[in-house]
């Protein structure tokens, strides 16, 4: 079995550049089936579901290809509406192309979208938002079925500020005949992101980054080339790299802009952080503090992608350190494979209490979604010795070059076969 093989205890000391966000350029893709012209997407992150957007849009009838991080993308022979559930199923954002098909075609068939086991993961806020705008859906034998002969206007408040749900109301609300007005929409940054990309197409779109958008649809779309966003879960997730195993690194092509809530817990923490205008850095010495109460919330609240990292780097911290995860029902999987470290860890529904412990032993672990994953990496590298994570393919996700990025701040880290205590010789 394919495992990261590492050897912890070390200070991570460097600088590295952040790659462009898996979790804008997703639903750019996306967007990129709802008119066809060609479009050239750079700081697209070489990620897996990056790829997978690659495969549905060729599986319709498109073209993708790459030349470093950007990508040309022609959707100009795009002819099918329909996406495989082989496909649909590997990724939760397979459900973003909902709203660019309606708009294309008037008419969408898919299966429910696949993802992070983070809880129930419903799609009910899409399929009442497109309804809300002429859809018909029909759910049978587990398709969703969706026609949508006259797309018009609509003013739809969301019950929960979704992000996915949001982005699909944007992607619709082009195609529609009339205004779409969008209440209690999410503020996610990567919202803002699709919202310039569809600007940059043509589209009319007003109050992106608030909580009411407006969409004056019909707005003739064109091809469009597009630099997306950097990664702000990257960049929080090398900042509690840093942070649990003390050091100093700098990134770079990040401004930490948006994830103030990520750096006052660091600072909180005891990290001396500096932000400038395209690199933030982070300095860890000695032990951290206990970070009293860490509550998820929707932006431009704690990020509950960063829930796990922040986890893994307050293990070893002064203190209780006390989690409430409000987004997911699930998302506290790691917890069991952070314990085998040694990490004194309490979950009681949706709270996580940490006690900090002196030292983490080195374990062999297994990552189950992606920032799970990413935890359990940030803890290896704080146990001194040799420890192993498997399930790597969820960080494949989401994570551009991990390992080599890892390794410029000095981790030792590979990747290797068998983690049952034999441990290649060839470490790097
Ligand atoms: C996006 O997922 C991100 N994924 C997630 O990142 C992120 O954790 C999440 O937003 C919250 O910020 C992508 O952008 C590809 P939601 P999404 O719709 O759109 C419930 C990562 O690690 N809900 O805001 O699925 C849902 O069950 C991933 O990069 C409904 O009930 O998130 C959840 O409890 C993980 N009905 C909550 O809302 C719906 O129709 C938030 O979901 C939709 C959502």
């Amino acid at each position: 079995m394919e495992a990261l093989l590492i050897d912890g205890g070390r200070p991570l000391k460097g600088c590295i550049a952040i790659s462009g966000s898996k979790n804008a350029a997703l639903p750019i893709l996306a967007a990129t089936v709802a008119h066809g012209a060609q479009y050239t997407i750079s700081r697209c992150p070489a990620i897996t579901d990056v790829a997978l957007a690659g495969e549905i849009i060729e599986a319709l009838g498109g073209s993708v290809s790459r030349r470093g991080d950007t990508l040309r993308v022609d959707t100009r022979n795009v002819r099918r509406h329909a996406i495989p559930g082989s496909l649909m199923g590997r990724m939760r954002a397979s459900v973003l192309f909902l709203g660019a098909l309606l708009t294309r075609f008037g008419a969408a068939a898919l299966t429910m979208p696949g993802g992070c086991p983070l809880g129930r993961r419903p799609i009910d806020l899409h399929l009442d938002a497109v309804a809300r705008m002429g859809t018909s859906v029909v759910l049978r034998e587990g398709s969703i079925l969706c026609e949508a002969p006259a797309l018009h206007g609509a003013a739809i408040e969301l019950l929960f500020p979704s992000v996915g749900a949001t982005e699909n109301v944007l992607l619709t609300a082009v195609g529609c005949g009339g205004t779409v007005v969008l209440q209690n929409a999410a503020r996610e940054p990567e919202i803002e992101d699709l919202g310039r990309f569809l600007q940059a197409m043509g589209a009319d779109i007003a109050g992106l980054g608030t909580d009411t958008i407006t969409i004056r649809g019909g707005a003739p779309l064109h091809g469009a080339s597009y630099t997306v966003m950097a990664d702000r879960i990257e960049t929080a997730t090398f900042l509690c790299a840093c942070a649990g195993c003390g050091g100093d690194v700098a990134l770079t092509g990040t401004d930490g802009k948006y994830i103030g809530p990520v750096l006052d817990a660091l600072t909180d923490a005891g990290c001396e952080i500096c932000r400038g205008r395209d690199t933030v850095t982070l300095r860890s010495e000695g032990r951290l503090r206990a970070v009293s109460e860490i509550a998820t919330a929707p932006y431009p609240g704690f990020p509950t992608d960063v829930q796990a990292p922040m986890m893994a780097a307050l293990l070893r911290a002064r203190g209780e350190s006390r989690f409430a995860e409000t987004i997911f029902e699930r998302r506290f999987a790691h917890v069991a494979q952070l314990r085998k470290f040694g990490a004194e860890i309490e979950v009681v529904g949706a709270g996580a209490t940490v006690r900090g412990v002196e030292a983490l032993r080195p374990a062999l672990v297994e990552g189950t979604d992606l920032r799970g994953a990413a935890s359990l990496v940030l803890a290896a590298l704080q146990a001194p010795g040799e420890s192993a994570v498997t399930g790597i393919k969820h960080l494949r996700r989401g994570y551009d070059k991990l390992e080599e990025k890892l390794r410029a701040l000095g981790a030792s880290i590979c990747t290797g076969k068998n983690p049952t205590g034999n441990f290649p010789s060839d470490r790097v």
